[in-house]
């Protein structure tokens, strides 16, 4: 059909995927349309739904409907489902953030967390987040958290082995974004790995979330090799949040097609990389994203414009697909 993941499939990924707003869905008819397309979007995610303020608000009170939107979507398109976000400082209610915790005590919050909302979605998650965003943005230190202040770096296999047992078959990974620019941060995820792996914790993914910027995107080769630096400790790779923003706005039409070459280099560099296993895009319309509310006077990071028309980023990931 010529659509992304069609092409995507046939260029040897597992999938082209889109995170579903949830807010959107239902009030957008061209949105909707789009996003149920299977031959576009192979697999989705839910923007907020799945996030432990959606999921458990209070503590034991478990909420699914919000997450329900992405995961019943996606059954109903027979598309995938990435699962995301179990541990993160983020969107984390404040009876979590702001409890006074022993080990012991909040070991047992996570994993009830864990095997409740892991548990809900069990059998519809090609993979979760089960860590996201533990790494300051300097890559110099671990970011500060409950989970930080209550169990150090033990947290990391501790997570991952709760939710081993919470889904043993769902794929566990690590999530975070400026991993592409291959510096400090990226160090210091792959000192999270190690981490995991020698505390014989399962890890089976990194996420490369790729909140990138219209010029300041490195190469394809590389974005590839540092792709690599995680393959080559035996793990898969993926992109699972791309968007591409305009520092300024509007964009000129060259400003277009760099952002054009720097979303094909992204979707070069996980072709490139065996075990890189798909690319998952934060949206695909600029009527609809979180950039402008975090970085005011920023955006346009996405495929189509807001009246829907495809962008030549589109084109050019689709010709960087068909050339595979
Ligand atoms: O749902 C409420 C609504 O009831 C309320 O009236 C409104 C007023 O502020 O807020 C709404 O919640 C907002 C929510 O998005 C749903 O739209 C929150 O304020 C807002 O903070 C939240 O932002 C999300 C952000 O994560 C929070 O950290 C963005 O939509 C979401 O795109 C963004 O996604 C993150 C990934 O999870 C992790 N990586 C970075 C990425 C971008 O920041």
């Amino acid at each position: 059909s010529g659509q992304l993941n069609d092409l995507a499939v046939k260029a040897g990924l597992k999938y082209f995927g889109t995170a579903l707003g949830e807010g959107v869905i239902n009030s957008d008819s061209q949105y909707a349309a789009i996003l149920n397309d299977k031959s576009m979007f192979g697999q989705l995610v839910p923007e907020n739904g799945m996030k432990w303020d959606a999921t458990e608000p209070s503590r034991g009170q478990f909420s699914y409907s919000s997450g329900d939107i992405t995961a019943n979507t996606a059954k109903k398109n027979g598309q995938g489902l990435r699962c995301h976000a179990l541990v993160w400082y983020s969107q984390l209610p404040s009876w979590v953030s702001s409890g006074s915790w022993t080990r012991e005590s909040l070991t047992s919050v996570i994993a009830t967390h864990m095997n409740n909302v892991m548990g809900h979605y069990k059998g519809q998650c090609y993979a979760w987040d089960v860590i996201n965003e533990a790494i300051n943005d300097d890559g110099q230190s671990w970011r500060d958290s409950v989970f930080l202040r209550t169990f150090g770096t033990d947290y990391f296999p501790l997570s991952f082995n709760l939710a081993k047992k919470a889904d043993p078959d769902t794929k566990l990974y690590y999530n975070d974004y400026n991993l592409e620019y291959n510096q400090a941060k990226t160090d210091r995820a792959v000192e999270l790995v190690k981490i995991v792996q020698n505390a014989g914790a399962p890890i089976d993914g990194v996420g490369f979330q790729a909140h990138l910027i219209v010029g300041s995107t490195p190469g394809r080769s590389q974005l590839a090799t540092t792709l690599k630096r995680f393959t080559a400790l035996g793990v898969e790779v993926a992109y699972t949040e791309l968007d591409i923003r305009h520092s300024s706005l509007p964009p000129s039409s060259s400003a277009l097609v760099t952002q054009g070459n720097d979303f094909a280099n992204v979707v070069g560099s996980c072709i490139d990389t065996p075990n890189c296993v798909g690319v998952t895009v934060w949206g695909f319309t600029d009527k609809h994203s979180w950039i402008p509310n975090t970085f005011p006077g920023e955006g346009d990071a996405m495929l189509y414009d807001s009246s829907y028309n495809k962008k030549p980023a589109w084109t050019s990931v689709s010709s960087v697909l068909a050339a595979a």
